[in-house]
């Protein structure tokens, strides 16, 4: 029963029989069984294809053993429905008519998730009938500024300036947009909790990217909204991750979430100092430690579980601070789940 509950309890503060891990981008190319099905479909198909999405999801849960599914979409999916052509190329994925000014806002509509993105919820029942207990499923979604910034740039981007010189001095733009989007984003995830999702994840990958100040208006308020929207009747709960967060931690605290993810650049004793006792931390070996040679994963394994430690109660569950690498080597990624479930030596 405990590898069924240990993440959910995690998340809630309490003190599971071990460290719930499972990681960021799980379901990826690093793995050879995803990689057979990327060979017979594209990304996007992929995706849309519930029963494929499915069968990548349930990929990494008997392979590595981790504690928690996480669904198999793409948080670009909903800026499509929303209404801007998506395309995926060896580029990655790119907006080719990128939002350009206020007029471009109401070119976007609030789609009805059982209509315009019902394949993911299509998905996340399936996944929920297959796993049938085994371990939650986490949904998810980007969260607003990360999303209005893709739809800006409308490809990724290394210091986001199209989306700044757009957003931060026009206050009305703004607000339209990321007004638009938590809309949409708060039936989107009503809908995958009322698929059967167990837990959420809001990516707010680029809010390192904002200094506080323009977090504070541009980002936090935005995701509070769509966290404070939900009604969660089997009290799900929801995760805020950020990418380059060291500065705002205490903004995701204060947004609602229950759990706080944290990149690699702060110790999670300090991330506790910053956060405060009442939401769990996740996190936050550096994705590159897995691809050290087995003694060195397992001490850098170690020390995150230390620095947990020292952070005191609230809650832990073991991830990576962003996404696994492609180049990862399963057995690695296997034995980092292993050495956190086994724990600590005792003192
Ligand atoms: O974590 C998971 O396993 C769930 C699935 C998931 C994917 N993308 C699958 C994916 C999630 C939660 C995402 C989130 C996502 N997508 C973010 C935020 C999180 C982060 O990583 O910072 C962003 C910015 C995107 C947009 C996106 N999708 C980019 C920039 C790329 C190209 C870069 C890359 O890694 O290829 C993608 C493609 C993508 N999304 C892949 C996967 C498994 C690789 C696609 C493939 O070639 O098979």
């Amino acid at each position: 029963m405990s590898r069924a509950d240990r993440f959910l309890k995690a998340c809630r503060g309490e003190e599971p029989d071990c460290t719930p891990v499972w990681f960021m981008r799980q379901a990826g190319r690093y793995l050879p069984e995803y990689r057979a099905v990327r060979e017979k479909v594209s990304f996007l198909t992929l995706c849309k294809t519930p029963e494929l999405a499915a069968e990548v999801t349930l990929q990494p849960i008997d392979v590595l053993g981790v504690d928690a599914a996480i669904l198999f979409s793409d948080i670009l999916v909903v800026p499509e429905a929303m209404g801007l052509q998506l395309v995926v190329d060896d580029g990655g994925p790119q907006f080719p008519e990128p939002l350009r000014g206020p007029g471009d806002a109401r070119r976007l509509h609030v789609p009805d998730p059982e209509r315009e993105l019902r394949y993911v919820l299509d998905a996340v029942r399936l996944v929920r009938k297959q796993l049938a207990g085994k371990v939650p499923l986490i949904g998810f979604c980007g969260a607003p500024w990360t999303l209005a910034a893709y739809m800006i740039e409308g490809r990724t981007s290394r210091g986001f300036e199209r989306a700044k010189a757009a957003l931060l001095d026009d206050e009305a733009f703004a607000h339209q947009l990321l007004s638009r989007i938590s809309e949409a984003l708060a039936l989107y995830l009503q809908a995958q909790l009322d698929a059967g999702a167990d837990a959420l994840q809001i990516f707010d990958s680029w809010a390192g990217a904002l200094a506080p100040a323009d977090y504070a208006r541009l980002g936090a308020p935005y995701v509070a909204r769509v966290v404070q929207q939900l009604r969660r009747d089997r009290k799900q709960p929801v995760i805020v991750f950020g990418v380059e967060t060291g500065e705002l931690l205490g903004q995701l605290a204060a947004t609602g979430a229950n759990v706080v993810g944290v990149d690699w650049r702060v110790p999670l004793d300090e991330a506790r100092a910053r956060v405060g006792p009442a939401v769990a931390l996740q996190g936050n070996l550096d994705p590159a430690a897995l691809l050290l040679a087995a003694p060195a994963v397992e001490k850098r394994v170690l020390r995150v579980l230390e620095e947990a430690r020292r952070a005191g109660p609230g809650g832990h569950i073991f991830n990576l601070g962003h996404g696994i690498l492609p180049s990862t080597q399963v057995e690695n990624a296997r034995l980092a789940v292993d050495v956190v479930h086994r724990g600590l030596p005792a003192r």
